[in-house]
């Protein structure tokens, strides 16, 4: 079982976890899929609940975070390695390929295929497996086959929102009265992880719920009425956190590392690769700083193996400059962007041939994906460059692993930036030139 969810306190759902429980009693894919799209209404955490308190009716349990296919791919090898470490040094198309074998001829198992963002990545791998069970959330609330089954699920009830905020509040040790918390549930729209990171300032910072209403109050109110609901959720999150990195500005190292970590797949950040994130501040002073954007709720760490995991949500308001708010400044975040590279050129491992290293690789793939496709739409000249190297290094990781799509598609990519910033004729452009025709001879493909 690989839960990445924290269950330290859960509350109501009670009706969605017995559509899971009487759904479960048949065959097939299940989806979980938030209202009309919005983040942080507890998708990931309601399917890894039910998965908890059934553990004994699945073996494995098995969580995927299959936002793309590439990272659908990375769950699979995963699986295999964890089923059978022998076979690690394999390349991964045939760990991959091992664990679609396993799953078709066993049953008993269940496969978490979390935050899908397109029914088509997993229509191949749900047509392989007969056995097993597989529940999928999804903010996508269409374009589903009809074998699935899909659960709608919608912000906290009331009470439930209430309960939650008093509960954290409490645990750290402060009190809130039930009429300002119900008061400030309404203002956060019962969106569970604002009601979350609320709670976590309140119980750190021992502010009243009358003092954290006018915090509020200074930023923008998310307004329900206008527009898109994921939209209103973002507003949100956004007035949070504002507040949150006040509290923390006396240090300005925190509030670095958030907007960094938010050009990063959300989920398994290794500590080898956020370490690097302090720009010359030092380790433990990044191990502190990260310490307490955990203790603040705006992102969570792996106990077993320091890795990070921030909220999709608090990402992408983290990646949006806004000039009204000083922890989103637009140069900070472009700056932010470019640390998030450097981290990660320096975190590959020199070598991509030696077997040792691949469960680096494989960890540090997802991150590159999810940078160099969340840089497109504002890459500067200099994100071209400097992506351009961490793209060529990567990709002869993916073509020593037989991964040639992949690495396909990470030279075209690097030779496209380098030939519109460096010039046809610069050394690294021809070095481009010559990887991708080696890369299309390996393919067998000379066109
Ligand atoms: N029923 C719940 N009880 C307690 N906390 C919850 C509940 N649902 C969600 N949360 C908290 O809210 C945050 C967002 O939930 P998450 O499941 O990650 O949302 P989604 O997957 O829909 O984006 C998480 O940090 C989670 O701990
Ligand atoms: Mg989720």
């Amino acid at each position: 079982m690989n839960l990445p969810v924290r269950l330290r306190l859960f509350v109501g759902r009670e009706d969605a976890l017995g559509w899971l429980d009487s759904a479960a009693q048949d065959p097939g894919v299940v989806v979980v899929q938030a209202v009309h799209g919005l983040g942080g209404i507890g998708k990931s955490t309601l399917v890894a609940r039910w998965a908890a308190t059934h553990r004994d009716q699945h073996r494995p349990i098995w969580w995927i975070t299959a936002d793309s296919p590439a990272a659908l791919d990375a769950g699979l090898v995963a699986l295999t390695v964890a089923l059978q470490p022998a076979l690690a040094a394999l390349p991964s198309p045939s760990l991959r390929e091992w664990a679609v074998r396993w799953l078709a001829c066993h049953d008993g198992w269940l496969l978490i295929l979390d935050n899908v963002t397109d029914p088509a990545h997993i229509a191949d791998l749900v047509g392989r497996l007969p056995g097993g069970r597989i529940l999928v959330t999804s903010r996508r609330a269409t374009g589903w086959p009809d074998i699935v089954t899909p659960l709608r699920l919608d912000v906290l009830e009331p009470g439930q929102a209430v309960a939650l905020l008093t509960a954290i509040v409490s645990q750290g040790g402060g009190v809130i009265d039930p009429a300002g918390a119900a008061a400030l549930c309404v203002e956060l729209g019962h969106l569970p992880l604002a009601v979350e990171q609320a709670g976590a300032y309140l119980a750190q910072t021992r502010t009243s719920v009358g003092d954290y209403l006018r915090l509020l109050a200074q930023h923008p109110a998310a307004m329900y009425r206008d527009g898109e609901e994921g939209r209103a959720a973002e507003r949100t999150i956004a007035r949070v956190w504002q507040v949150t990195l006040d509290a923390l500005a006396d240090d300005p190292l925190p509030g670095r590392l958030l907007r960094a970590l938010a050009w990063y797949a959300p989920e398994a950040v290794p500590r080898s690769l956020w370490h690097h994130l302090g720009d010359g501040a030092g380790e433990p002073a990044v191990t502190r700083a990260v310490g307490r954007l955990a203790a603040y709720n705006m992102l969570s760490i792996d106990p077993a193996t320091r890795a990070v995991t921030v909220h999709r949500l608090v990402q992408a308001v983290a990646r949006t400059p806004d000039p009204d708010d000083p922890h989103r400044q637009p140069d900070d975040i472009t700056t932010a962007r470019t640390a998030a590279t450097i981290a990660l050129t320096t975190a590959l491992p020199d070598d991509w041939r030696d077997p040792t290293t691949w469960p680096t690789w494989r960890t540090l793939v997802p991150h590159v994906d999810v940078l160099v496709s969340q840089t497109r739409a504002h890459a500067t000249d200099s994100d071209r460059v400097a992506q351009a190297h961490l793209l060529n290094a990567t990709s002869l990781f993916l073509l020593d692993q037989g991964n040639l799509p992949h690495a396909i598609a990470y030279l075209k990519q690097a030779l496209a930036d380098r030939r519109r910033v460096l010039g046809n004729d610069h050394p690294d452009t021809l070095a481009s030139v010559n990887n991708l025709a080696g890369a299309y001879d390996s393919a067998g493909d000379l066109g």
